[in-house]
């Protein structure tokens, strides 16, 4: 039953649905009807696309209702089902953290010392307070966690900052980190032959796009005698490719570099004789 196609889970809306959606579509999994309703079906991966709450999807997956879902590290961790955390996905990176509002006087953690905390996240934040010492009543709240203060139902909250938008606008400030989360691909334990197949093509494709987009593919014009010198500051995948310019004695090289260590690279093949240097963006990128 259901097994000639993956069913993968999302989020039906919130931060991680957008960049859900267009991580799926850069590995060719393309939704063919709209996505407002429940499932979608896609044309040229053989898959199904299950819009669901977050929090709901690690016990669909435990259950098999999905095969595979995209969804916070923070979720999984707090639902403590027994699925398969198959690789991250390195984008929606956020923190659990603690805040409190404005004029709260926060010293340190013994600053919510019998206090109350919203969350959604019970287990994880028991855990800490546990490890920091700390006795707290936790109350229990599934969404809009950042009014329980205002409303007077909590004196503190723990929950996601992305941008910190949310705890500026409802006159919070973040005091303590609780964990680092971002978004992760998890499985069931038990997929059949045929979905394991298709789970293996998908991390093959998230892992190139991943891949993709911490690398830059980088241009550059030198003079021909300092071909030696560039090729260890940009020595790409194999091995550059060189090009000669019409113009003699100089060169067109082509390579890739890691994003992160770009603005490092740049003096050092200015001081090379670098002109003309291009940096663009790799769509996909399979070693
Ligand atoms: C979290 C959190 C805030 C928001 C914070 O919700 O509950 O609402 O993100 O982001 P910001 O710092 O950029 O304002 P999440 O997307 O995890 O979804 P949820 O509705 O399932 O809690
Ligand atoms: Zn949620």
């Amino acid at each position: 039953m259901n097994s000639s196609y993956l069913k993968i889970a999302i989020q039906k809306s919130g931060r991680l649905l957008e960049k859900s959606l267009a991580m799926l579509n850069e590995c060719g999994i393309r939704i063919n009807s709209g996505y407002n309703q429940l499932r979608a079906v896609c044309d040229n991966f053989p898959c199904e696309i299950l819009f669901l709450r977050d929090d709901d999807i690690p016990a669909y997956i435990e259950d098999g209702v999905a095969d595979v879902g995209i969804v916070g590290e923070n979720v999984v961790v707090e639902k403590q089902k027994d699925i398969l955390l198959a690789t991250r996905l390195g984008f929606a990176q956020c923190r659990l953290a603690l805040a409190v509002p404005r004029d709260f006087a926060y010293t340190d953690i013994k600053s919510l010392e019998g206090k109350r905390i919203a969350t959604s996240y019970p287990k994880i934040l028991q855990n800490f307070l546990d490890e920091a010492g700390i006795q707290a009543e936790i109350h229990i709240i599934s969404g809009s966690v950042e009014i329980a203060p205002s409303i007077g139902l909590a004196d503190a909250i723990c929950d996601i900052v992305s941008t910190g938008s949310t705890l500026l606008s409802n006159g919070l400030k973040e005091v303590q980190p609780v964990m680092k989360s971002e978004a992760v691909l998890v499985a069931n334990h038990h997929l059949n032959d045929f979905k394991q197949k298709l789970l293996d093509k998908l991390i093959f494709r998230i892992n190139a796009y991943k891949k993709a987009r911490y690398y830059k593919y980088i241009l550059l014009n030198a003079p021909a005698d300092q071909l030696q010198a560039i090729i260890e500051l940009i020595p790409g995948m194999k091995s550059p490719t060189v090009l000669p310019l019409a113009e003699p004695g100089w060169i067109s090289i082509h390579s890739v570099i890691q994003e992160d260590d770009f603005w490092e690279i740049i003096e050092k093949l200015q001081a090379c004789g670098a002109q003309g240097i291009l940096v663009v963006p790799i769509e996909k990128m399979i070693l």
